[in-house]
């Protein structure tokens, strides 16, 4: 069963009770979203493996690390996912964007996929799905599918606040896919909100509504 890991550095815990307030405007939304999706890349690039090289210091030969194998990818969901890219890429400015676009069949409420692009040799690459509200969990799930369709084989998911019936969805669906998130709220609400959550990302992001 994939983990779940509530980052709770007190950075990340303090900029989205921001991101949450109401009052918050949308460019004040938006930066804040970029610093913390940067905050919680650095959580979870704990991991990534190292291998060791030769560096000419300008006073001896070290042996120094870098990390191993090709770039990761970032696979943003469509459309409010594209709001934590920028602040990663301050991280991982190396790192490949992919993105993943989905719309909800309004007869069968399943989400179906409409774009799909990403880097090549995804197969070989670690890859993060980023969306911001993991909320029933089918559009996450569905473009974890998509990117493991692909080929992508080391997957993780990255999301600002979640539903607890979210998290099940995305672990039954994908037991080796570990979720990093800022918070688990409460519950969705009868409109599919996330509860207390922060409204509508997407919105909140590119100041539509
Ligand atoms: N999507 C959002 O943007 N907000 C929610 O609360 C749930 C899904």
């Amino acid at each position: 069963m994939g983990q779940v890991y509530v980052l709770d550095h007190p950075l990340i815990q303090h900029k989205l009770t921001f991101i949450r307030d109401k009052s918050t405007g949308t460019k004040e939304f938006r930066n804040l979203v970029q610093e913390v999706a940067m905050l919680m890349a650095y959580e979870i690039t704990r991991d990534l493996p190292l291998i060791e090289v030769q560096t000419e210091t300008p006073v001896a030969t070290a042996t120094t690390k870098v990390i191993e194998g090709k770039t990761l990818a970032l696979v943003p969901v469509l459309r409010a996912g594209l709001g934590m890219v920028d602040g990663i890429l301050t991280l991982i400015p190396n790192a490949k964007v992919g993105h993943v676009g989905l719309y909800r069949d309004p007869e069968t409420l399943q989400p179906v996929e409409y774009y799909c692009k990403l880097p090549p040799h995804v197969e070989e690459r670690d890859v993060i799905v980023v969306d911001p509200m993991l909320a029933t969990g089918g559009s996450a799930a569905a473009a974890i599918t998509a990117v493991k369709e692909r080929g992508a084989t080391a997957v993780k998911l990255m999301c600002l606040v979640a539903a607890p019936i979210g998290v099940e969805k995305v672990q039954e669906a994908h037991p080796d896919v570990d979720i990093y998130v800022a918070a688990v709220d409460e519950k969705l609400n009868d409109h599919g909100y996330i509860v207390p959550g922060l409204g509508d990302a997407g919105d909140r992001l590119f100041g539509t509504r």
